[in-house]
């Protein structure tokens, strides 16, 4: 489940990472010491959204690539200020000869784990980045939120996954040029009852789709019958939610 995924939540992703996407805005601010001539590009950059917040608050004075190659999500990052959409993968992006030591910032979240050569893809953004210049990669480490025993397996899976490959990954990019450091943000959000078993029920998160209708509806009552009895539909639930940053800085 690739594309199809991302063609079948485009027009509710923005709701589903409402909070997320609040939580990163800073982080990402705090990491990248944006300046407004910055030349900027968003790998696997979804609706925009992260491009346009990071335009409207910084002063920027160049709209961020945005490259994307889920037609669905590029049609709503069209439509926003501060955005230049490309329609293409990572890999197709930086195969161009072109790309070459001209972004001061390139910026990936939630979008790595999609590349289907991320060594090659990560050698390129360091190609394409400017002298001085910074990669910031973001991921979620714990979504925090109630779980049920399926999804929870999911996701540990994919986190573990991601872990393994991350450190993979910086071995075989291994370049003395580049300095890498990590650094986690425990993110206090909130959301109501009735958005997360509609996140789960569209299954919000292409990881959800290892699960079927039947495990999701099992999930929910198992939720229903445990943790959150308690609370209504629009109450709102709290919980941290841990957001992974790998920085790496050319010098
Ligand atoms: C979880 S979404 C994250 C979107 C956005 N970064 C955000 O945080 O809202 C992952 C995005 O990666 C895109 N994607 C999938 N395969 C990709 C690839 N090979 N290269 C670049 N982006 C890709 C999807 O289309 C999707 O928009």
């Amino acid at each position: 489940m690739g594309l199809d995924h991302y063609g079948s939540v485009a027009d509710k992703f923005d709701y589903f990472f409402k909070e997320f996407h609040e939580a990163n805005i800073p982080i990402l601010i705090e990491c990248l010491d944006l300046q407004p001539h910055h030349i900027i590009a968003d790998i696997g950059s979804g609706t925009g959204i992260i491009a346009e917040k990071l335009y409207e608050k910084c002063g920027l004075t160049k709209p961020i690539w945005c490259v994307d190659p889920s037609v669905e999500m590029q049609e709503k990052a069209w439509k926003r200020e501060g955005t230049y959409p490309v329609l293409k993968t990572a890999e197709e992006f930086f195969s161009h000869p072109e790309i070459a030591h001209c972004f001061d910032r390139v910026i990936s979240i939630g979008a790595a784990h999609h590349f289907a050569d991320p060594v090659a893809v990560y050698k390129s953004i360091f190609h394409s980045l400017r002298p001085g210049g910074i990669f910031i990669e973001v991921t979620t480490m714990d979504t925090g939120y109630p779980c049920f025993k399926s999804a929870k397996k999911v996701e540990k899976a994919a986190v573990e996954i991601g872990i393994q490959k991350r450190k993979l990954i910086r071995k075989l990019v291994a370049d003395p040029n580049v300095r890498v450091s990590e650094k986690e943000y425990c993110c206090p959000m909130s959301l109501t009852k009735s958005k997360l078993y509609e996140m789960y029920r569209r299954r919000y998160m292409s990881m959800l789709h290892q699960l079927n209708d039947e495990q999701i509806a099992e999930g929910i009552r198992e939720l229903e019958d445990g943790p959150l009895t308690d609370v209504k539909s629009h109450d709102h639930i709290s919980f941290t939610q841990v957001i992974h940053v790998t920085k790496f800085d050319l010098n």
